[in-house]
């Protein structure tokens, strides 16, 4: 991406899947940056592929993939041509372990080039991908996948996103990049390494470097970042906590609102006069859908607005579509919460859930377990068995657990159990709203919402309307003077 002419609107990175391809492109087409969610990316490949790929988009894109015997043992091994039958279980991908297979990075490397393959095709738009920090496995092969398919720029916050700045430069070069697990008791440093090399026939491919975005909640942080991360760091989205998905925690000492909220105060607010003399761009986030936020941000030094919440509920988001009727009527008729949760996230950090019909959670009372393993938190196994998902080959062997899975099984891992009360698994149920919920015996996976705060007020833009499109959004944030918001 070229920060010259920087976009004034970046549509936030939302996963699982809420901010796809088509979302993405819709929004990079009009001028701004479309940003596809990078989450769990190969799981949702898979997953698609089993439910006939409809349409055939992603057939389309994995046949340029660079490594064509690759996407063909995909299509062999998950396509099913009419779906799966209803009520059959989809087939999973092994849980990470340290040492993440050639054959796994090559399917990461897939699902990330797919993803933005179809969001940059046809036009020459800028498309960005945004990654958690905090899942580290997945997200040097992701990284490289979306880099093959020219990706402009990379957004990343959710955790301390120190090392990527140097990781892209590597892999923009086919060199080796290697990140600092964080591994709970472990006394040596561990890492998860990847190298370009090892995939493809003629060796590494050189591929241009995306900027990287990342995402700060605290001047201290951003700066920490712009002084001391592993390479550039071209600019920062300030994000303020009534913005959905994960929140930063309030700094000091959390205190909680009659309503179990994590309370924000003044010291939560980011000087932005300071922020800027950091001298990088940066964009606002959170609670900036409205007309006139972007003229604010403009006045205030920013080089514009980051937006989620109302991008997440138009036609080309991913939420499975009765899902989003079914909220954005709710939402009309005044009768939604957006509750800000500091149990339900297996992070730790705060998130946001949304309920309806009086705040009935069934993702709480689903039977714990953990399959897809995402947000499991790695620690060092002392004398434990390789079958307790221990790497070989390391000096530190590397355990996982998650607190949203079975109690007894957390426990044994060496998890206290006090720290599974009011989990959710955010995995599964932020695939299930994505409308691919993994059948169980006992029906299937519930599915969980999350937004930003400013969904409680989303009549005021829909105006009577019961569903719009991205186009939508970007006329609203806009303003009436588009000649003043040029596109490059
Ligand atoms: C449904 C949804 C999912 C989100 N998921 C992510 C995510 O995976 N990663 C991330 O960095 N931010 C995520 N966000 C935050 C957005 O990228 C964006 O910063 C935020 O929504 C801006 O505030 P707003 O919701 O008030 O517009 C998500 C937001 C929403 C609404």
């Amino acid at each position: 991406m070229t920060l010259e002419k920087p976009p004034r609107i970046l549509q936030g990175g939302m996963g699982v899947a809420v901010s796809g391809w088509r979302l993405a492109r819709a929004v990079s087409l009009r001028g701004e940056l479309g940003v596809v969610s990078g989450t769990a990316l190969d799981t949702l490949l898979v997953r698609r592929l089993q439910d006939g790929d409809v349409g055939g988009h992603l057939r389309r894109a994995m046949e340029r993939f660079p490594l064509p015997r690759v996407a063909a043992e995909t299509l062999k091994r998950f396509f099913r041509p009419g779906g799966r039958v209803e009520g059959e279980p989809y087939a999973l991908l092994p849980l990470y372990r340290h040492t993440v297979d050639l054959a796994r990075e090559r399917l990461q490397m897939l699902a990330a080039f797919v993803e933005v393959e179809l969001a940059k095709e046809g036009h020459g738009g800028r498309v960005g991908i945004n990654l958690l920090t905090k899942i580290q496995f997945p997200n040097l092969p992701l990284l490289y996948g979306a880099m093959l398919a020219g990706v402009d720029c990379v957004v990343m916050g959710a955790g301390i996103p120190r090392e990527i700045p140097g990781a892209l430069d590597a892999l923009a070069r086919g060199k080796p990049a290697a990140l600092r697990l964080d591994v709970e008791g472990a006394t040596t440093p561990v890492h998860v390494e990847f190298d370009p090399a090892l995939h493809g026939e003629g060796g590494a491919r050189e591929v241009p470097r995306p900027d990287f975005l990342a995402i700060v909640s605290s001047h201290s942080l951003a700066s920490m970042l712009a002084r001391k991360s592993t390479g550039k760091v071209n600019g920062l989205v300030v994000e303020g906590p009534t913005a959905g998905g994960h929140n930063a925690p309030p700094r000091g000492e959390t205190v909680l609102n009659e309503r179990g909220e994590p309370v924000y105060g003044t010291r939560d607010a980011v000087d932005l006069r300071s922020l800027g003399e950091l001298g990088l761009p940066f964009w606002l986030a959170g609670g900036q859908g409205r007309p006139g936020a972007l003229r604010e941000a403009l006045g205030a030094g920013a080089a514009g607005i980051q937006v989620g919440t109302l991008f997440a509920f138009c036609e080309e988001s991913g939420f499975a579509p009765e899902l989003k009727r079914t909220v954005l009527k709710r939402a009309a008729a005044g009768d939604i919460d957006v509750h800000t949760d500091p149990r339900a996230s297996p992070t730790g950090f705060p998130f946001k859930v949304v309920t309806w019909d009086g705040g009935r959670e069934p993702s709480r009372e689903r039977r714990r377990m953990c399959d897809l393993g995402y947000l499991r938190t790695a620690f060092a196994l002392a004398g434990a068995s390789a079958e307790a998902g221990a790497s070989a080959g390391a000096d530190t062997r590397v355990g996982f657990r998650c607190p949203a899975e079975s109690i007894e099984r957390y426990r044994a891992a060496g998890g206290d159990p006090a720290d599974t009360a009011g989990r959710a698994c955010l995995c599964n149920g932020l695939i299930a709203a994505a409308g691919m919920a993994q059948p169980r015996d006992q029906g299937d996976e519930p599915p969980i919402v999350t937004s930003g705060d400013d969904l409680v007020s989303i009549a005021r833009f829909l105006g009577g309307r019961t569903s719009y499109v991205a186009d939508d959004v970007l006329d609203y944030l806009r303003g009436p003077e588009p000649a003043a918001l040029p596109l490059d």
